[in-house]
């Protein structure tokens, strides 16, 4: 897993510092207020009660809480990618312990991060995260829905006529899908031969589509894939928005770079 850079050398050096000055700089109470809320056990350090007053908090590692809610310190709102493996769910718990994308970021650091959007437990491929909820908002409103690019495997030979009629949309039980981006997977350009490897060479007689849709119906494209007769095998999303997941090997994060974010930003007008 990558390790985090250090974007916050100023601040960095201005930890550890008081719990009763983490809490009024998060804005919970005055530094004397919280020193009442320590006393009265209604803080924790990582889970433990912290009343003593001389206590010292790294902000970058401890997670702080009053009465069992996580506290944060404001600050700029984060952004990062993540390559989303096979076979972990999209969600911050479960309460069945099985794998989720939160083990694979970084929460303890960021504890208020959240996926914005899903992908299916077998889809791998670009999840964003933020603690940014009007970005996220933004993004997902269906009025202004960004491109999401995905390269299907699918079972059997795609025609041309489907091709079409992907673009034009295709009659699901929740009503017809929007006007799409559909084409042929095209091995003689280099990034989409590296899409190809993520979704693996098709069989005989099976092909690859890329597919760019600007909705989120549940289980989209499978269901798109499906409706033609072309069960999907594996899916890959290379792009969200503005986003492309570049060379960013599968199980990574990064976070997302100042122009990425300023694009985004553009994108949403905010
Ligand atoms: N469409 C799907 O069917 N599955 C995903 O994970 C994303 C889009």
């Amino acid at each position: 897993m990558p390790q985090p850079q250090d974007t916050s050398t100023k601040e960095a050096q201005l930890f550890p510092l008081r719990l009763q000055k983490f809490l009024a700089r998060a804005g919970v109470a005055s530094r004397r207020g919280s020193e009442d809320l320590m006393s009265a056990g209604r803080v924790t350090v990582n889970g433990e009660i912290a009343n003593e007053l001389g206590r010292k908090v790294d902000p970058s590692s401890d997670i702080v809480a009053v009465d069992g809610k996580v506290v944060h310190l404001g600050g700029q709102p984060v952004y990062l990618m993540l390559h989303k493996p096979k076979g972990v769910l999209t969600t911050m718990s479960d309460p069945f312990s099985r794998p989720t994308v939160a083990q694979l970021i970084p929460v303890q650091e960021h504890p208020g991060l959240f996926p914005v959007g899903r992908l299916d437990q077998d889809t791998t491929g670009l999840l964003l995260f933020t603690t940014d909820g009007d970005l996220a908002q933004e993004l997902l409103h269906p009025r202004c829905e960004k491109e999401k690019v995905y390269v299907a495997r699918v079972e059997g030979a795609v025609s041309g006529k489907d091709i079409k009629a992907l673009e034009h949309g295709i009659e699901l039980e929740d009503g017809r899908t929007a006007p799409a981006h559909a084409h042929f997977l095209q091995q003689s350009d280099a990034q989409e031969k590296r899409w190809l490897q993520q979704v693996g060479e098709p069989r005989e007689g099976d092909s690859v589509v890329v597919l760019g849709i600007h909705e989120g119906k549940k289980h989209q494209v499978k269901r798109m894939l499906a409706a033609l007769g072309h069960p999907v095998l594996a899916l890959f999303r290379p792009r969200f928005a503005t986003l492309d997941i570049g060379d960013l090997s599968e199980g990574s994060w990064r976070y997302l770079t100042e122009d990425e974010i300023a694009a985004l930003g553009k994108l949403t007008n905010k």
